[in-house]
């Protein structure tokens, strides 16, 4: 008896050690100390055993078991630690390697125009108004002295919703909105937003663009001081070399009434003078309507078309491009990119 212990020992440890993975050692467990393991079975025969002899037998088989249990236990703890090991290694993170290139996104070109114009007029002193896209005929055409049969109405080809009420083809219409606000007190304000006409199929026009109307309303307002305040934008947007032109024109809300020009450079090297805004001097019926004494009051208006600014400033040559929103496109537009 005492040699098959013995050797069940011996082969026990050498199963135990030549076990490489869980589930073999596993195997070894079940075939010694299963229900019908080796070390079971020898425990069975305790039985045929003279009594005397039990407890001697009983402690060598126990002796065994517990030294087989202990190579056991150490197998398999070395073989999880083997195996930690090698999950570590194939996981093992490179933390060299570049991380991946995030992009953040960018305030879209048109919104440049319109904060860095609202930049330099809050800082002059102005307030920023707005007005509804859809507009009563009131605001954006009698106000703006185009009455019913005015031919102005015929270049601003419009969309309308009803006979008093449309989508409203200029900035302009703010003024009067404003004016009525104001009840006769000074005024200096200015208005982004959105104007929508029916127009010309190219690629610089579209239905709907965005415009930066100005008004400024005071007692000893003169030409020369729209002049100095439109040179000022332009100089602000485009570089403080820029040189603007005036140019006679006509709308019916000013008189006198100019566009404007900025004097830009071409491709070949050289300038030519581009078209940007509108203005003039109030007209005193516009003034008049508003609620103000054109006796006491005059001012100045202007209106700036914000896709013709961004167009030059960062030389696109299709509108379209605002609108269609291709995100290779806007991320050319990242904070501080100008011309
Ligand atoms: N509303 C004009 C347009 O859409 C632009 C304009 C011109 C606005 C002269 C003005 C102005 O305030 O004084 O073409």
């Amino acid at each position: 008896m005492k040699e098959l212990l013995k050797q069940i020992k011996t082969e026990a440890l050498f199963e135990i050690e030549q076990a490489t993975t869980i589930g073999a050692l596993e195997a070894v467990r079940v075939g010694y100390f299963g229900k019908k393991g080796r070390l079971t079975e020898v425990m069975g025969q305790m039985r045929h055993l003279d009594p005397a002899e039990r407890p001697a037998f009983g402690q060598a088989v126990n002796t065994i078991k517990v030294a087989i249990e202990a190579a056991w236990t150490a197998r398999k703890q070395n073989l999880e630690e083997a195996i930690l090991i090698a999950t570590l290694q194939k996981e093992q993170l490179d933390v060299t390697l570049p991380g991946l290139h995030l992009y953040q996104g960018s305030i879209h070109p048109l919104n440049q125009v319109i904060e860095e114009v609202e930049d330099l007029f809050l800082g002059m002193g102005y307030t920023v108004e707005e007005g509804p896209e859809v507009e009563l005929d009131l605001f954006n055409f009698e106000m703006m002295n185009i009455a019913k049969d005015h031919p102005a109405r015929d270049m601003q080809d419009s969309f309308y919703i009803d006979d008093k009420t449309l989508l409203r083809t200029q900035t302009s219409p703010v003024q009067a909105r404003a004016m009525l606000k104001m009840k006769g007190e000074p005024l200096k304000i200015i208005c982004p937003g959105k104007v929508y006409r029916k127009d010309d199929d190219d690629p610089s026009h579209s239905h709907q663009f965005m415009q930066i109307e100005g008004l400024v309303i005071d007692r000893d307002i003169t030409l020369a001081h729209l002049k100095d305040t439109l040179l000022t934008m332009v100089r602000h947007l485009f570089g403080p070399e820029r040189e603007i032109r005036l140019r006679p024109s006509y709308f019916p809300f000013t008189e006198p009434s100019m566009e404007v020009d900025v004097l830009m450079q071409k491709q070949d090297g050289t300038t030519e003078y581009i078209e940007i805004l509108g203005a003039g001097m109030v007209h005193p019926e516009v003034l008049r309507m508003g609620g103000y004494d054109p006796q006491v009051y005059r001012g100045f208006a202007f209106g700036v078309g914000v896709e013709r600014i961004a167009l030059l400033k960062y030389h696109i040559d299709d509108i379209r491009h605002f609108y269609t929103n291709d995100i290779r496109f806007l991320r050319q537009f990242k904070e501080g990119v100008s011309s």
